[in-house]
């Protein structure tokens, strides 16, 4: 039997597996035609069992893309987990309906429990706080585009670093990479997780702490944004006395470097002021924009499909 390949983490996939991704993305954009019918036949499931946009918009249109169908659901609500059903019932009824599958779920581990059972790749779309593998994808195409690299570089990651699964992945990939400096810029209480900061010194990163952007902000190359998880915390006053803790204003530009990148998952909330949206700089709806790309080149990975040379 062939053996089923899931995306749970970043690293589960090996530096060649993604500079692959990477290189069919590419060539998606190039030749595009070449890929209208490649899945025909083929069903996408999204399980989506906590709030998305981009995530599942991406990976639906992207399969559509492909010539493949998709079926789903976008809120817990709407499937039998609001009667109690277990992630892992869910996931292994519908690999009877899909040859592959995307989920989301606030629980941390739930794509694990989910793929132990499964007869077709499973995909994490994000768990609880702890990762978001296909927005790294995303990430790490959006860098290489914009830069022409992935390693040599001063990333900055600012915000919620506590909670932020996007984060958490991203760190973990850019890990594997050469001379990558990390500058991390939250207050206090949304520090990285601790098993974070043991990666880093265990990969022995130069890496280091600041709680304002105007001292990071001249180094950077990479400057990536995030929101602060609301949904996440455990009471609003927290909420309300962090939520506005960074805001990326042209003002706060104005010592930054010509060519950096400035990258943010999305949704934004008030991190990036739309001022900000018309400066070269800004590419995060570029970034939403590879990650459908970089989806459809996961799927067609995890599917063991590859276009005709
Ligand atoms: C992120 C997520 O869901 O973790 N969104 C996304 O997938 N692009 C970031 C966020 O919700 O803040």
């Amino acid at each position: 039997m062939k053996e089923i390949r899931n995306l749970i983490n970043i690293t589960d996939l090996t530096l060649e597996e993604i500079d692959g991704l990477i290189d069919v993305a590419n060539d998606i954009v190039e030749n595009h035609e070449a890929y209208e019918d490649i899945c025909a036949h083929k069903k996408l499931a999204t399980l989506f069992f906590e709030p998305s946009t981009r995530t599942r918009l991406s990976f639906e249109a992207a399969m559509l893309e492909l010539g493949g169908s998709v079926l789903g659901f976008s809120e817990a609500s709407s499937s039998s987990a609001a009667k109690g059903e277990s992630v892992s019932d869910t996931i292994q009824t519908v690999g009877c309906y899909a040859d592959i599958i995307a989920m989301r779920h606030p629980k941390e581990g739930a794509p694990i429990v989910g793929a132990r059972r499964t007869t077709v790749p499973i995909i994490n779309g994000g768990d609880g706080g702890h990762f978001h593998p296909t927005q790294t994808l995303t990430d790490l195409l959006t860098i290489k585009r914009k830069k022409g690299r992935l390693d040599n570089m001063t990333v900055g990651l600012c915000g919620d670093l506590k909670f932020g699964r996007t984060v958490h992945s991203l760190i973990e990939a850019m890990l594997r990479y050469e001379n990558v400096k990390f500058v991390l810029i939250s207050p206090q209480e949304l520090q990285v997780p601790d098993y974070i900061k043991e990666r880093l010194n265990e990969e022995g990163a130069d890496w280091k702490e600041v709680e304002t952007l105007e001292e990071a902000m001249s180094e950077l190359d990479i400057l990536y944004m995030t929101r602060i998880q609301r949904e996440r915390f455990f009471n609003e006053e927290d909420y309300i006395r962090l939520k506005d803790s960074f805001i990326l204003d042209l003002k706060k530009l104005e010592t930054a470097k010509e060519d950096l990148v400035i990258m943010h998952p999305l949704p934004r909330v008030n991190e990036i002021s739309t001022e900000v949206d018309d400066d070269p700089r800004a590419c995060y709806f570029f970034q939403a924009l590879c990650g459908k790309h970089i989806r459809m080149a996961l799927i067609l990975f995890l599917l063991g499909i590859k276009r005709e040379a």
